[in-house]
């Protein structure tokens, strides 16, 4: 089982995944987190050099395939040896947020995007994907109010982030079947409470 969370700037994601795996390795599951860009030393690497805010001139595109880079090697070298172990595999991010980020938030050649990222993946799809859907300002705010972690990817304009949070519900429309979408505009318990739920549920 491939689990990837996926959402705007401070829906919640990274917050919401160690209790989750608290909470699904009590019930006995093997389960294994995991961070995109990173998850690998090549990835964190990576990581660095996009999220660095010294890097102003980077362009969409040497962006997008820094991304494809980290991704093929988590790929590899963690996400398909521990699905094929039969763990369950939950990262904080995946493909998707390049379609939305670089896609719909740089406004790069989507179906260009799509094929790079097919190219990176090796076509390796998740189980279930959960949208961490958030108003877009409250999103920000929340990262501001509570002293986040603040990189190059943090310091887009307000319309970028709105384009990227179309993209993830156009993204929802298109494979309903792969995404569910919860409401991160709620409190965090009830947002935690609610990913219990639908994970067990797809576990069953
Ligand atoms: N439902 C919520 N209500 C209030 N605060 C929240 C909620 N969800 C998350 N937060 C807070 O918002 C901040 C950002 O959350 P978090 O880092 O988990 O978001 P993220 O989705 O990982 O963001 P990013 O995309 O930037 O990595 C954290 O301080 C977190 O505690
Ligand atoms: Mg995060």
């Amino acid at each position: 089982m491939f689990i990837t969370l996926e959402g705007p700037e401070g829906s919640g994601k990274t917050s919401h995944i160690p209790p989750l795996v608290e909470y699904l390795r009590e019930k006995g599951y093997t389960v294994f987190p995991t961070r995109e860009p990173g998850g690998t030393s090549i990835g964190e690497q990576i990581r660095e050099v996009i999220h660095d805010l010294k890097n102003v001139e980077m362009h969409p595109r040497t962006e997008t395939l820094l991304y494809q880079a980290a991704r093929a090697q988590i790929v590899e070298q963690v996400f398909k040896p521990r699905l094929q172990m039969g763990e369950i595999v939950i990262s904080d991010r995946y493909y998707d947020s390049t379609i939305a980020y670089q896609g719909y938030g740089h406004q790069q050649d989507l179906e260009q995007v799509r094929s790079l990222v097919k190219y990176a993946t090796g076509g390796l799809v998740p189980n279930l994907t959960v949208l961490l859907d958030v108003d877009v300002e409250e999103g920000l705010g929340r990262k501001k109010q509570n002293g986040a972690e603040w990189n190059r990817m943090d310091a887009q304009d307000i319309e970028f982030y709105r384009r990227v949070r179309i993209g993830y519900l156009e993204m929802v429309k298109v494979e309903p079947n792969r995404w569910v979408v919860v409401d991160a505009g709620q409190a965090w318990d009830e947002v935690q409470e609610e990913l219990k739920r639908l994970i067990v549920e797809k576990l069953k």
